[in-house]
């Protein structure tokens, strides 16, 4: 039988630092260049060359100011720790018109931004790239976003979830149930540009959206575009499997996460989903050289440029948790706070390399400064690749998220060594399944493949040709 085709993503962020606080002082660090386009573009060809199938850039809406705050972000300037930062979708047509397989995961958040808005950006986009734009939904974890939108602290957690849920539905409504298949006709040079019998107004009248529409931009290569997702908890993991075609997880070992991928699977199963069509992809620093001991020395000399004091700050805003309020000895192993409690003795009890180790702010920010709260994977070629393969088997995954601790040497390491492995092990491909593609065709590997999958939800607001109204707005 021949082997899963792992996903391999590059993970990044336009800003000095991403999961690498600090790295910006590393000596051939480029992480200053992010203001650049070119810096991008180059980037984008350089992945594209070695068959990549996207980049994934994260993003979020507010500075980590939770550590020795509220509202302080002195320990996280110095470190450029994912802060200053800059909007990721403008740099994505320019990169597109670059390259021309490669897909562009955007993160971009429900809760502070109108779906009406969001889905022309997309839409936008997704043709000027031609159909290889992908949307990584993320319903927002930052206070100090929530207070520069108006609010005095983040809309409750779950809460969040049901707006995105229904968000999702005006969205769909907007790219698949608002212009009918073929309604642009513009190369007759008769017609009109549309018919105006297949565009409609969506109507739509939620709980939370009045959008009575219709979607500004004409249909796109892939309409809705390819959708990630990262949740964690129990309604995130809900919402990625009723939304989501590829779903980012983090963990320490693939039996630990394992649960979740089975879980994942299995309630998309109940939405009606095809359970194997979700595409589970985990967040891995991997440091590779010629040899294990090489990697290890790589990596030692990384992390001697990491900024701890934006790894706590880090912390701080993706806990929402400011351990400046305990002292330096403090072994947060046994710290009276539930939640930091649970989280440190998970990590204490499966980060290798730990054994025996006191969990002060030391070694928390140690093990966060390079790769956050990703395994890290580092050694030979041949030890990176039989790990990887143990994730596949033992985890399920179908891939991973790269990131890097000092860019772009991390991804030119894992091009020169890793990759050549992987193929020579036929579990990566030597090109994309259909060059020229979007990114859901390159995703699925299947020509054609464009639009949502027939059981995705969103799938019910198609309006096909031939139909008058779509199909969900006959009952409306
Ligand atoms: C691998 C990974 C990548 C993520 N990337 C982002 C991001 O770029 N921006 C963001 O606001 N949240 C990001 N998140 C956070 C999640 O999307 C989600 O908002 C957060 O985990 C809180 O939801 P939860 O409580 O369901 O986990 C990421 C999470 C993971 C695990």
């Amino acid at each position: 039988m021949a082997k899963k085709q792992l996903i391999l993503n590059a993970f990044a962020m336009q800003s000095p630092s991403h999961l690498n606080p600090g790295l910006h002082r590393y000596p051939t660090d480029q992480g200053h260049a992010y203001k650049s386009l070119q810096n991008w573009i180059e980037l984008a060809q350089k992945l594209e060359a070695a068959k990549f199938h996207a980049i994934f850039f994260a993003d979020v809406l507010g500075g980590y100011d939770v550590y020795k705050g509220p509202a302080n972000l002195e320990p996280t300037i110095p470190a450029g720790a994912q802060f200053p930062i800059n909007d990721p979708l403008y740099s994505i047509p320019a990169m597109a018109a670059a390259t021309q397989s490669i897909g562009f995961g955007v993160t971009a958040s429900t809760t502070y931004d109108a779906p009406y808005a969001l889905a022309r950006r997309f839409s936008t986009v997704d043709h000027l790239s031609n159909g290889r734009v992908g949307w990584n939904i993320v319903t927002s974890y930052l206070d100090s976003a929530a207070r520069n939108f108006g609010l005095n602290t983040q809309v409750e957690h779950d809460e969040r979830y049901r707006i995105a849920d229904e968000y999702l539905d005006v969205t769909y409504k907007l790219w698949e149930g608002s212009w009918r298949d073929g309604a642009v006709n513009n190369r007759d040079g008769v017609a009109g540009y549309a018919d105006p019998a297949a565009v409609r107004q969506i109507h739509h009248r939620g709980k939370y959206f009045t959008v009575p529409g219709p979607h500004l931009c004409e249909p796109s290569p892939q309409r809705t575009p390819f959708l990630l997702q990262a949740g964690t908890s129990t309604a995130g993991k809900s919402f990625a499997a009723k939304h989501a075609e590829a779903i980012f997880l983090h963990g320490q070992k693939p039996e630990l996460v394992r649960p979740s991928v089975d879980s994942v699977r299995q309630q998309a199963k109940e939405f009606g989903r095809d359970p194997t069509s979700i595409k589970v992809v985990a967040g891995l620093l991997v440091i590779v050289a010629e040899t294990d001991e090489a990697a290890h020395a790589k990596f030692a000399e990384l992390v001697k440029y990491g900024d701890k004091e934006g790894a706590l700050a880090l912390f701080g805003g993706w806990s929402g948790y400011d351990l400046s309020k305990w002292a330096d000895d403090q072994d947060f192993r046994f710290v009276e706070q539930p939640a930091v409690r649970s989280m440190v003795n998970h990590w204490a009890s499966t980060v290798p390399g730990t054994e025996g180790k006191k969990w002060d702010k030391k070694t928390i920010a140690e093990y966060l400064v390079l790769g956050g709260n990703g395994a890290k994977v580092i050694g030979s070629a041949k030890t990176v690749a039989d790990e990887l393969e143990r994730w596949v088997e033992v985890g399920d995954v179908d891939g991973f998220n790269l990131s890097y601790a000092s860019v772009p040497d991390t991804f030119d390491d894992i091009i020169r060594y890793l990759i050549p492995e992987l193929q020579r092990r036929a579990i990566f491909h030597k090109d994309y399944a259909v060059p020229g593609g979007t990114f859901r065709e390159n995703m699925y590997e299947a020509q054609g493949h464009t639009r949502l999958p027939e059981s995705h939800p969103g799938a019910q607001y198609f309006w096909r040709e031939g139909e008058e109204t779509p199909e969900y707005a006959r009952t409306v």
